[in-house]
């Protein structure tokens, strides 16, 4: 058990970390291009912030959440997901009084208790952006086109992008008790948890995955078709936004999302290739939700969150390689240990000078020394022994043209400086 990381949870060692600055430098490159800047908040939040925002009968309140009580006595929950705390602190340090909008990312571990698999953690990571303030679906339509160059630019090119409106609370209403009606009368077909929601939540039973739900729900009215005209609206201009944009969409009618604060906009982007954990990003509007965690009226918000893990996942099986840039530029091979002590001189300058250099700890033979060297792929291979330090001359061995040269050991930096 001590050798087993807890169920859900993965070390990323050296062989995949490249891979991860890769992605996140990537993403943060490209969220400077839009103009959003990064924002940090804790690891874990008072529950209380989970339930109001994410909502109380959501699957991640009711059954994914890590909380616990401090020792304090406080309620306290990791974070199953990055916008709450990110509106808490918008709301905190009153970035609301501003220049609007508020545009920030965010890279954060999240955390869910769910059943593990290809592509689904309990501890994940999320790339996730917030644009606060700004209602207009010209920000809806530019953090989709942010999400997909940054997609794009890691290399996927092939991806469904999908929208859908799902109301506010006007047209919700309204929706909401047509819904009830119809789904009263399925009452006899409806799982266990669909009965539920169809009181708490009706929206939610478009999201079942029961075969006998999907089979006789075929029928149900979608929010989309029951928008309000200001909802409408706001749907079209998005549309003609990313379609200016050449942004290959489509409008998804189920689309609900399993988080409650979602307004107007929902979209996701799906990637066929890992099986049924797909979506790679999910997103949306979140009007009203500032207010409602005790901000300001009126300040509305749209994001998303890309999946870390599944991102990487996507790119695998896409065969897209990530270079690893690891190469040390120099090896410094030492003949007996006076060479040893005096070499340390010239890893300090060499380090100094910015030139990564490395040398043996093992007290290896030189043969094993110069196979070492190999292997960590170094540029070139210095030898000290006794002979070259009383000669003020070391052999400096070019690693991949399999050129040897002596250069004076006083003149050693400078000419690397030149050869790198
Ligand atoms: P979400 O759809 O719950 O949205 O999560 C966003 C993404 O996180 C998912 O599309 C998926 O790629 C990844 N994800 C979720 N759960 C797991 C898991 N257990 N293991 C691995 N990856 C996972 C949100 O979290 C919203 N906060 C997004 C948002 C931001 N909406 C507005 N702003």
């Amino acid at each position: 058990m001590l050798t087993k990381a807890p169920r859900g949870t993965k070390d990323i060692t050296p062989k995949d970390a490249y891979k991860w600055n890769y992605v996140e430098k990537k993403f943060r490159d490209i969220c400077a291009l839009y103009g959003y800047e990064e924002m940090r908040t804790p690891v874990f939040e008072h529950t209380e912030l989970f339930k109001r925002s994410v909502g109380d009968t959501t699957d991640i309140v009711q059954k994914e959440m890590y909380s616990f009580k401090d020792k304090g006595e406080r309620d306290i929950t990791l974070k199953p997901e990055g916008t709450a705390g990110v509106v808490r602190a918008f709301i905190e340090n009153k970035l609301y009084a501003d220049t609007q909008p508020t545009k920030l990312f965010y890279i954060t571990p999240c955390f869910r208790y769910e059943r593990p698999q290809a592509g689904r953690q309990r501890q994940f990571n999320q790339f996730g952006l917030e644009a606060l303030g700004s209602d207009n679906p010209s920000i809806d339509a530019e953090v989709i086109a942010l999400s997909i160059q940054f997609f794009n630019e890691v290399g996927l090119k092939d991806l469904a992008v999908s929208i859908n409106s799902v109301g506010c609370p006007t047209c919700r209403a309204e929706y909401n008790a047509k819904l009830k009606e119809y789904l009263d009368a399925k009452v006899d077909v409806l799982c266990e948890t669909c009965l539920d929601r169809k009181d708490k939540n009706p929206m939610r039973v478009i999201d079942c995955k029961n075969p006998t739900c999907q089979e006789n729900l075929t029928d149900i009215p979608y929010m989309i078709d029951h928008i309000c005209d200001d909802c409408s609206t706001h749907f079209e201009k998005l549309k003609e936004y990313l379609t200016e944009m050449d942004v290959n969409f489509v409008v998804d009618k189920s689309i609900v999302r399993g988080l409650d604060y979602y307004k107007k906009t929902a979209f996701e982007i799906i990637s066929n290739d890992i099986g049924s954990q797909s979506t790679v990003c999910g997103g949306g509007r979140y009007d009203g939700l500032v207010e409602q965690l005790g901000g300001p009226k009126g300040v509305s918000g749209i994001g998303f969150a890309i999946g870390a893990e599944r991102l990487l996942l996507t790119l695998e099986n896409n065969d897209i390689e990530i270079e690893n840039p690891k190469s040390t530029d120099i090896f410094i091979a030492t003949i007996g240990d006076h060479a040893k002590t005096k070499s340390f001189k010239l890893l300090k300058e060499l380090r100094y000078n910015h030139i990564s250099a490395d040398n043996d700890h093992l007290d290896r033979s030189m043969k094993a020394q110069f196979k070492y060297s190999d292997k960590i792929n170094a540029k070139f291979t210095v030898v000290i022994g006794e002979d070259e330090l009383n000669n003020d001359s070391v052999t400096l061995k070019d690693m991949r043209a399999s050129e040897q040269t002596t250069v004076k050991l006083s003149e050693l930096v400078d000419e690397l400086k030149k050869r790198l």
